[in-house]
């Protein structure tokens, strides 16, 4: 035989009933679910049951009119402010020292609210995972923190109390007027329900799956119940009861034309408010200037790690070449009085074309490259820039007339030009460029001359000669790849002098 509870004429029920139990209080505005919850709350009370009430109407600090609750919150009327801070230390002195409070959540915005909450429930769970006594969590309009098909931790944490808490020995009596917007598992894992009446049609199609009755039925008995009346569920028990009216001060109740004085309230004892004022100071409510201070050291660090990663970022860039790096651009030659002709279609090579030329062989030893490639912005493999570095390397090692005459051609390229032409242009005498010029470039096949009516013209010849000299690299870079060989050598042989 357990202890009896006084919560209906027409119900036998015991405290133990409730250890670790999930209860649900259902209906519609008015119908008396605050005045069942608070009938189940004095109950607990009067036998010293540990426990918290979530109110957000600032509705059960009646309860004081019989029972040493304590009131924490903001505004008129609570014992001692809190904010998400202390919320924790006030959940664990409530569990350890078993003083029921009630957590008045009506002075607060939703998301400190929200925060406020979820800072106690989880010191609430995880003390009990500890102590595993029984405890028991009241959450009224219990739709706006486990809404149906919405998914927020505190959500996650209201769900886990509700349908896990009973290893802990956590309970929760879940109180709302929007059966259909309260999340369903919560509603269908329920082990004890008080359905008071609903009318709409969405609300009593819960009811309907809550109910062991046909769904007419269902309908005729819950819309004829009145306030204070409701449907018992627990187990095979399915009853109608009335619960009875509270017996401590209701401050949710439907007011009317009689005065209501509020009655004298029952403060918590001193020693407990001292050791919740304790742990307030130690771990709670921080002074601004703490945050202030805890803010700069938070963003000092932060400050930290970015000039730490620029650093990082600015050696990587180094390391791959990107730091751009100015080199003084000779000024380019004056230009002659000499006439430019429009480029000609390209010509033949006047001359035999040397073999394919290799930089290992026909190019003597290769020097480094003064200035390669830019390695990460190519796509070429190493061995094909490996290649273009030392083709450049064997270039600048040619005369300082060879490499003007080639730059100039390459520039130009497809335009072909006559000695006095590119004279002009490279401020080199004709003459030399006609009889000296240029034997190594056009054996190696960079570029071709031909004699025409006007005299001997030169062009570059650097696609063709790519194309044999990078052809053994075809089958892994393909077209494109020649293509983009051409262009580098194209860019860095032109800037020659
Ligand atoms: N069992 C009861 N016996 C007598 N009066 C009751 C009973 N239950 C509720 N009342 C009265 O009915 C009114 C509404 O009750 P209550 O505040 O509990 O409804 P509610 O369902 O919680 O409404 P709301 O959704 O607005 O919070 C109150 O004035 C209350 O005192
Ligand atoms: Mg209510």
């Amino acid at each position: 035989m357990g202890t009896p509870l006084s919560i209906s004429r027409d119900l036998e029920i015991d405290l133990e009933s409730l250890i670790g139990q999930c209860v649900a209080v259902l209906g519609i505005r008015g119908s008396g679910k605050s005045n069942t919850a608070g009938v189940i709350f004095e109950e607990l009370l009067s036998h010293n049951y540990p426990m918290s009430i979530v109110d957000i109407e600032g509705e059960y600090f009646g309860l004081k009119e019989k029972y040493e609750v304590l009131v924490v919150g903001t505004g008129d009327g609570v014992e001692i402010e809190i904010d998400a801070g202390c919320a924790a230390e006030i959940a664990e002195v409530s569990m350890e020292k078993n003083v029921p409070v009630v957590l008045d959540l009506s002075g607060f915005l939703s998301d400190e609210r929200n925060e406020i909450l979820m800072e106690y429930l989880t010191s609430l769970w995880n003390l009990a995972g500890t102590l595993r006594r029984p405890y028991i969590i009241g959450i009224e309009e219990a739709h706006e923190f486990i809404p149906q098909g919405v998914k927020t931790e505190l959500k996650e944490m209201i769900s886990r109390i509700a349908l896990r808490g009973r290893k802990r020995g956590l309970g929760a009596i879940v109180v709302s007027q929007r059966s259909a917007k309260v999340e369903k598992d919560v509603l269908s894992q329920a082990g004890m329900l008080f359905l008071h009446r609903v009318v709409h049609e969405v609300d009593m199609r819960v009811y309907s799956e809550l109910l062991p009755w046909r769904k007419s039925e269902v309908k005729e008995i819950i819309t004829s119940l009145e306030t204070g009346n409701c449907i018992f569920v627990n187990g095979e028990t399915v009853r109608p009861i009335y619960v009875r009216e509270r017996a401590t001060f209701h401050a949710g109740f439907t007011p009317s034309l009689e005065t209501v004085a509020t009655p004298e309230l029952k403060q918590v004892s001193a020693s407990i408010i001292e050791a919740i004022e304790r742990a307030r100071e130690g771990r709670g409510r921080k002074s601004r200037a703490q945050e202030l201070e805890e803010q700069l050291a938070r963003l000092q660090e932060k400050l930290g790690e970015r000039e730490a990663k620029i650093a990082h970022l600015e050696e990587t860039a180094r390391t791959l070449g990107y730091i751009k790096v100015e080199v003084p651009q000779a000024p380019l030659p004056v230009l002659k009085h000499v006439e430019v002709p429009p480029p000609t279609p390209a010509i033949a090579p006047a001359t035999q074309l040397p073999e394919q030329i290799s930089a290992e062989c026909g190019w003597g030893v290769i020097k480094v490259a003064s200035e390669p490639a830019p390695a990460s912005s190519s796509t070429l493999p190493p061995a094909v820039r490996r290649h273009v570095d030392r083709l450049v390397a064997r270039v600048e090692r040619c005369s300082l007339l060879e490499r003007r005459v080639l730059g100039f051609l390459v520039a130009h390229s497809p335009g072909s030009y006559t000695a006095s032409q590119i004279g002009a242009w490279t401020d080199c005498a004709r003459e030399m460029i006609e009889d000296e010029l240029p034997h190594e470039l056009l054996e190696a096949g960079l570029i071709a001359r031909e004699r025409r009516t006007d005299g001997l013209r030169f062009q570059s010849r650097l696609r063709t000669f790519v194309t044999s000299e990078f052809a053994v690299y075809l089958p892994d870079i393909g077209e494109a790849g020649l293509h983009e060989v051409t262009q580098q050598l194209s860019d860095r042989l032109a800037r020659t002098p």
